[in-house]
């Protein structure tokens, strides 16, 4: 079903931002990319999203506090007029406050196939377990880090001459197909 107006969707990064580009580039009836923020003002996305015409917001914690910063961030989204959030590298965990007051309306696509490998180094660890597959899960995000409910994965073989970084750069692939697909389920059920 066809909502009558795109969701407003907000992207945190905190770096390169593809996954963050996969999204703007195929928004549509669906949903809307209203902003997109970053921890690190530093973020090679930043600069992309800025190129593309999109509001951006950036605000680093270091010095600020968590508090401070989890508000900064709450009233720029806010003003974007946000309805959901999709965390797209976004490296920083969320305070519980925060995954609470956006409760059921934030994403996050992470690279292994859940509920394996949460947290860092997922494809090394996937390698070093000798998994015969790889792959990156798109998830609801709660308190509990990368354990919320999975909206949808996306599957590769692992190669006998895999490194992390090969393995990655196949991964990241399908998390450009993944990611669009399940933002456009997410905000429409
Ligand atoms: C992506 O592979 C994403 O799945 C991962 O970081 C990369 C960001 O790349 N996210 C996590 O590890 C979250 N725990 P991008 O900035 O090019 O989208």
């Amino acid at each position: 079903m066809t909502s009558a107006r795109p969701a407003r969707v907000a992207v945190l990064i905190s770096g390169r931002g593809s996954n963050m580009q996969a999204l703007v580039t195929t928004q549509d009836e669906s949903f809307r990319i209203v902003l997109v923020a970053s921890d690190r003002p530093e973020a090679a996305g930043l600069a992309w999203a800025r190129e593309h015409g999109l509001p951006t917001f950036a605000l680093a914690p270091k010095g600020i506090g968590k508090p401070a910063y989890e508000a900064a961030l709450d009233a720029a989204l806010r003003e974007a007029g946000a309805e959901y959030i999709a965390l797209a590298g976004y490296m920083r965990l969320l305070s519980d406050a925060f995954v609470a007051r956006w409760r059921d309306r934030i994403i996050n696509i992470h690279p292994s196939l859940l509920p394996r490998y949460k947290g860092l180094d997922t494809h090394a660890r996937a390698i070093a377990a000798g998994d015969a597959t790889g792959g990156c899960s798109v998830h609801v995000v709660t308190e509990e880090l990368d354990a919320g409910e999975v909206l949808g994965r996306a599957e590769v073989p692992i190669h006998a001459d895999d490194t992390a970084e090969t393995l990655a750069a196949r991964v990241l692939i399908e998390e450009h197909r993944l990611y669009p697909a399940m933002l456009r389920e997410f905000v429409r059920r």
